[in-house]
């Protein structure tokens, strides 16, 4: 039997690495501290010092649907991961706050010599691999450049190197993964960061637990922004 809505502790779904390590001095700030760390525990529910959150450890991508489905209350996810969700369920979630922080670039990367200006000018159907279809594609399409994409998971950097692709669309942050692969930036798409979601239903019938813990990360983001 599922716990009554009123007794089930607010949970916040969040990723395993760089997002959480970022959120972390976030809950700190808002005076919450957790149990145990996903790092060292295989456990993927979290209690916290506060008895009325948890957290819910789930993959990068995957945020925005248990925040939706209300299987989690709020999350925190990139901005690169909203969009794409956000073209198969538009409007399903509420964003009220860039969090600023897991900052990088979406960004088209080319091999180190490829005339991407030249491919681009003369109309040749590019090949594009990416994670960010739904990114690329509206880019592409705003510049008019005809692309056939193909959508990669991961180490899309590697498809420019063997013939997979004239180009890739993938976040770019220090720029050492591209160097390390001889691969160069030619266009900056967007800047990205990460977001809290909050579960639209949740919003209504949990406002005044929800409230507080969105007032304390909007001023812990705020005071991390000026600082
Ligand atoms: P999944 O496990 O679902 O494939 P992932 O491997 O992309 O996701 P992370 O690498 O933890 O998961 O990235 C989480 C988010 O952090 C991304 O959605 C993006 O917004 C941001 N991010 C990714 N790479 C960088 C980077 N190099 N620097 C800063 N932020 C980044
Ligand atoms: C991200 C992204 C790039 C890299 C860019 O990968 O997909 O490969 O970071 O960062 P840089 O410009 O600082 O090198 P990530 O580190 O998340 O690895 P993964 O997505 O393959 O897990």
């Amino acid at each position: 039997m599922n716990m009554p809505e009123t007794l089930r502790p607010l949970t916040m779904a969040l990723s395993k690495g760089r997002i959480f390590e970022e959120t972390l001095p976030l809950l700190k700030a808002a005076g919450i501290e957790i149990s145990e760390h996903p790092e060292q525990s295989r456990k993927l529910i979290i209690a916290t010092s506060n008895p009325a959150l948890r957290l819910i450890i789930v993959r990068a991508s995957d945020v925005p649907t248990y925040v939706e489905y209300g299987a989690a209350d709020l999350g925190i996810a990139g901005k690169d991961v909203l969009l794409e969700h956000a073209a198969q369920h538009p409007g399903g979630l509420y964003q009220p706050i860039d969090l600023n922080i897991a900052r990088c670039r979406l960004s088209v990367a080319v091999r180190k010599g490829f005339d991407y200006d030249a491919a681009v000018k003369q109309g040749a159907r590019l090949r594009v691999a990416t994670k960010y279809t739904q990114a690329a594609r509206e880019h592409f399409a705003a510049k008019g450049v005809h692309v056939d994409l193909i959508k990669l998971y991961g180490s899309m950097e590697l498809a420019p190197l063997v013939g997979l692709a004239d180009a890739i669309v993938d976040l770019v942050s220090t720029g050492n993964t591209l160097k390390a692969n001889d691969l160069v930036a030619v266009e900056d798409i967007m800047p990205i960061s990460s977001r809290l979601v909050v579960n639209r239903a949740a919003l209504k019938t949990r406002h005044a637990e929800l409230q507080p813990l969105l007032d304390a990360f909007e001023q812990a983001s705020r005071a991390r922004a000026a600082a």
